[in-house]
């Protein structure tokens, strides 16, 4: 097994594992610094794109922007969300999974949803692929995107789908939107961590989007929080410097070229 994702599954029970998204390579490196897991998330979509599903995201929009994050993450589990319509059975799946590591040489690729999906991910594991489970909201089939387990028999099922995720070998499960009991109860009886977004601290680790995270969007979700104001600082950036060239104070001498 990759040692990367060995320190993944070691982490359960010991410390939080940190998990971010990232489209590239700047925000990458950054991230590198400080997450044990980068995701190339398809939530891409929404974020870069405007897209009103995740649905219609592509291979290559993934690969695209997963080959620019590769080149700012080093030290970190490098994941790709593998878009929809991509692995609709096993063998699709492994020609598409193939393709995205060949081009983007990531480290893993997450897949969204239950018992649907245990043929594909068992088919991906044998072939010494490391797969991140994803269960919950599932983004791009769901048509609502209420929180999950507010009724026993869906917690029930939930539940049994992270067993069946992990008997398939997922090393690691993200619960998005999941009610706080459910997910400790997922947590204490799966032996590979879970990571939240949405399901409470009692996770193994947690994933936000780093767009949320830091300004750059105008979701305001339940789960977000909002730890800096990004979007402000570029704003008053982009006023100074609009200002300075009106006054002729920027560009200087020492910005210009002199024979
Ligand atoms: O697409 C994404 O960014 C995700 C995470 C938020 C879990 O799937």
């Amino acid at each position: 097994m990759n040692n990367k994702v060995k320190k993944i599954i070691n982490k359960k029970n010991k410390s939080k594992i940190i998990c971010l998204t990232a489209y590239s390579k700047k925000v990458a490196s950054i991230l590198d610094r400080h997450c044990d897991l980068v995701l190339v998330g398809d939530s891409l979509g929404s974020v870069l794109y405007n897209y009103k599903s995740t649905k219609d995201v592509t291979l290559d929009i993934m690969i695209n922007h997963s080959k620019s994050v590769r080149l700012g993450v080093q030290n970190s589990l490098m994941v790709v969300d593998m878009p929809y319509n991509t692995y609709k059975t096993p063998k699709e799946a492994l020609k598409n999974v193939k393709l995205v590591i060949k081009k983007t040489k990531c480290d893993a690729v997450k897949l969204e949803g239950g018992r649907n999906i245990i043929p594909i991910v068992k088919t991906l594991v044998k072939n010494k692929i490391p797969v991140m489970g994803h269960v919950g909201i599932l983004p791009q089939t769901d048509k609502k995107f209420t929180f999950k387990g507010k009724r026993m028999s869906e917690g029930e099922k939930i539940l049994e789908e992270t067993k069946l995720l992990e008997n398939a070998g997922v090393f690691c499960i993200v619960l998005e939107c999941i009610e706080t009991k459910l997910s400790k109860r997922i947590t204490d009886q799966i032996k590979v961590p879970t990571i939240g977004i949405g399901s409470s601290s009692n996770c193994d680790g947690q994933v936000l989007v780093i767009d949320d995270l830091i300004g750059m969007t105008d979701n305001n979700f339940k789960f977000i929080k909002r730890y800096a104001n990004v979007s402000k600082i570029i704003e008053r950036a982009v006023k100074k410097y609009k200002s300075e060239v009106k006054k002729k104070l920027f560009p200087k001498a020492k910005h210009s070229f002199k024979n």
